[in-house]
């Protein structure tokens, strides 16, 4: 163990800025650099912050730092933090650690040939809610898990979405439905502690919710994960109508959930429920509370995305204090991630089964080491998929004239 603080530096300011306001005396970290293309942006927060600001990514991993944490674009992560733990520095990578299975194979070896800490910024495990559900889930009052759902369902007003999506191939505008996945996962494999092994997805493909944007890809989708221990995970997201974050867990034993209602994070509570015959001396039949945080909850409750940013920045910290490798390393980031591509093959399929490689084991997930199917413009070409099932689509013209007025706007100079 070392109390040394942990010097950081934060790729892309726009999510980034929340890393860069986490990294505190209080978890042990100090911002020291910034990287961003966007050199407007990226002075601006360099000031705010007294630190040094780089627009090469080479010449920041230069930088006198301990720790490297990735918040650019979604679907470049994985490039980025392989070059990062080449460079000796500890990895914390926004979701998704891998956006093709060939960059989780590469991935997975380069941690483990550098044996530097990584970890995905997976924020959503860490609501009050979802940590009640772990600490119920571990206490065994459900018992094992036999079925779960998680929604993370965030549909945006069009100009809120298209001021987060500048340039017409930005990542937003091309996602698939599924590829967003680990919001929904994460918490349900952080409180089961299980893996998915086996994946089925169905896309719901709607232009008229696209409408007046510059999304080309399906709004919703519903994944199937076959989990290791033989249950079955239910996701839905991610931009359909109606806004919903909610989990549920149905186990041997009795069930729980976070309660639905308005609001995003809350007001929610945790609901955990057995049937008669299940009862055991000491339990409660069917109780609905505010569950507490385990610790630190003053912290958590100034973080954003309900105190998952605090814990992510934390976890992260005490994961390179102690050189062990956090709850949320390389193979739980890739395996999550690559749920997202595996539903994409299976929903262009109409739902065909895909088996999941064991992601630890090298024999098992060789076999992708040249799977690079991806739906992104750069890597197009012959068999690359679209990101929606209706195919290949372009935007309007008019929301196309619409959304150059809004980027110009903002001081987006780009396509
Ligand atoms: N966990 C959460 O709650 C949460 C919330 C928002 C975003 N995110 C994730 O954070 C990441 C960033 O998303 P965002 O919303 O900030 O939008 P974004 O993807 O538009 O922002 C990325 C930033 O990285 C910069 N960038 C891109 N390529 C670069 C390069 N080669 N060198 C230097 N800078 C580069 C861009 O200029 C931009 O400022 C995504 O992976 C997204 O999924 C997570």
């Amino acid at each position: 163990m070392s109390d040394d603080v942990i010097r950081v530096g934060v790729i892309g300011v726009g999510r980034g800025e929340s890393f860069a306001r986490g990294a505190t005396e209080t978890v042990g970290m100090k911002l020291v650099a910034l990287c961003d293309t966007w050199e407007e942006r990226l002075h601006e927060a360099g000031q705010r912050h007294g630190v040094s600001v780089y627009t090469e990514y080479q010449e920041f991993l230069e930088h006198d730092m301990d720790a490297v944490i990735l918040a650019n674009y979604f679907h470049q992560h994985a490039p980025f933090a392989i070059q990062a733990l080449e460079a000796g520095k500890h990895v914390m990578s926004e979701t998704a650690s891998n956006t093709t299975l060939a960059e989780g194979v590469a991935l997975c070896r380069a941690v483990e040939r550098t044996g530097r800490v990584y970890m995905l910024a997976e924020n959503y495990p860490y609501t009050v809610f979802n940590q009640e559900m772990r600490r119920v889930y571990r206490s065994g009052e459900i018992g094992e898990a036999l079925y779960a759902e998680g929604e993370y369902n965030h549909p945006m007003a069009k100009d809120s979405r298209l001021r987060l999506a500048p340039g017409v191939n930005h990542w937003r505008n091309w996602i698939p439905s599924t590829y967003y996945c680990t919001h929904a996962l994460a918490p349900l494999v952080t409180i089961t502690e299980t893996m998915p092994v086996r994946v089925n997805a169905l896309s719901i493909a709607c232009p008229e919710v696209n409408r007046g944007t510059t999304r080309r890809g399906d709004p919703g989708s519903v994944i199937l994960c076959r989990m290791d221990n033989g249950a079955v995970f239910r996701l839905m997201g991610l931009g359909l109508p109606g806004h919903s974050n909610w989990y549920r867990v149905h186990g041997t034993q009795g069930a729980m959930e976070i309660t639905r209602g308005p609001g995003y994070f809350g007001p929610g509570q945790v609901r955990v429920w057995h049937d008669e015959w299940h009862m055991q001396p000491g339990w409660v039949r069917d109780r609905v509370y505010t569950p507490e945080w385990p610790e630190h909850g003053d912290l958590a409750e100034q973080a954003g995305h309900g105190g998952g940013d605090f814990w992510t920045n934390l976890h992260f910290a005490q994961a390179i204090r102690s050189g062990e490798q956090p709850f949320l390393n390389v193979y739980r980031g890739v395996a999550m991630s690559s749920v997202g591509i595996l539903a994409w093959k299976s929903a262009l399929q109409e739902g065909a089964p895909m088996e999941m490689p064991d992601w630890t084991n090298e024999a098992s997930r060789a076999a992708y080491a040249d799977d690079h199917w991806s739906p992104w413009p750069e890597h197009a070409g012959p068999g690359q998929p679209p990101s929606s099932i209706l195919g290949r689509l372009e935007p309007e013209p008019e929301a196309l004239e619409h959304a150059r007025r809004v980027w110009a706007e903002m001081g987006y100079r780009g396509e």
